[in-house]
């Protein structure tokens, strides 16, 4: 369980996360919606410690996260994969040194083991012959999946994505979204998934967090969150669940 508490980060005056409580259970599908600017992405980064709190606690299993030496984090970090929301792809490496990377980082595995997995992970988000190629040959849907590829690379623990279909077609977007619910079942993967797509939010998550100006606003299940009486929630969810526009 990932348990968070009183979380506050200020950047400046603008004061991002206000005092926020939420309980992550391990092996399920959260999804974090919410709208632009609300937080969400500074929420993840805490998580992996790429950013610090200002006040509050982060806990996984009962442990504080605290000050940590380099050695403490590259361990930390050894059960997380995250997808970037702007994929972070290392420019001057190719698709495959990039997804190799997190594979060299952490695991003993040899040159030929590596590139079989590297192959795999690609075929996993549906991207053929392309281990060659750089960042900057690719478009962007395209890059997003090499960024999902190297976030599943060692088969973390703990998954996180930062809008993992965002900018990408009808069919590769579903394909994404199975891909998730698929780690998810078949390695008990606790998923963490920022996401403007309410329809497959809908679909996929165990737990549904709305997030509004750095605080929760609801927490429930799918179910819940439909039914809930609240107006920001509704017009939140309008345009994808009754195709009002
Ligand atoms: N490194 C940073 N330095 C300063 N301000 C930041 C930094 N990162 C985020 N912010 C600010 O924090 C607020 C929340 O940003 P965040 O990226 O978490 O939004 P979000 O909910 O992910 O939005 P979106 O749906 O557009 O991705 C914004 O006002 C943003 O400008
Ligand atoms: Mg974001």
């Amino acid at each position: 369980m990932i348990r968070i508490r009183d979380l506050h980060k200020s950047f400046g005056k603008n004061h991002v996360l206000r005092g926020l409580n939420l309980d992550i259970e391990k092996g399920r599908i959260t999804v974090i919606i919410g709208g632009s600017g609300s937080g969400k992405s500074v929420l993840l980064k805490h998580l992996i410690k790429l950013m610090e709190p200002d006040s509050g606690t982060i806990e996984f299993d009962g442990q504080v996260l605290g000050r940590m030496n380099s050695r403490e984090l590259l361990n930390f970090r050894r059960q997380f994969g995250m997808l970037f929301q702007e994929s972070a792809l290392f420019d001057s490496m190719t698709v495959e040194e990039n997804i190799a990377f997190p594979m060299r980082e952490h695991t003993r595995w040899s040159k030929a083991e590596i590139r079989a997995r590297v192959r795999e992970k690609l075929d996993m988000v549906g991207l053929g012959e392309v281990e060659d190629r750089l960042p900057s040959e690719l478009s962007g849907g395209m890059r997003k999946r090499v960024g999902l590829a190297r976030a599943i690379a060692i088969d973390p623990q703990y998954i996180l994505y930062d809008e993992p279909t965002t900018g990408l077609d009808p069919i590769m977007t579903r394909s994404i979204n199975r891909l998730i619910l698929d780690t998810n079942a078949k390695l008990g993967t606790t998923s963490i998934v920022i996401s403007h797509d309410i329809k497959g939010a809908l679909k996929m998550a165990d737990r549904i967090i709305m997030l509004h100006y750095g605080d929760i606003l609801a927490a429930g299940t799918p179910q819940e969150i439909l039914e809930s009486d609240n107006e920001t929630i509704q017009s939140f969810i309008a345009y994808d669940v009754k195709g009002e526009l």
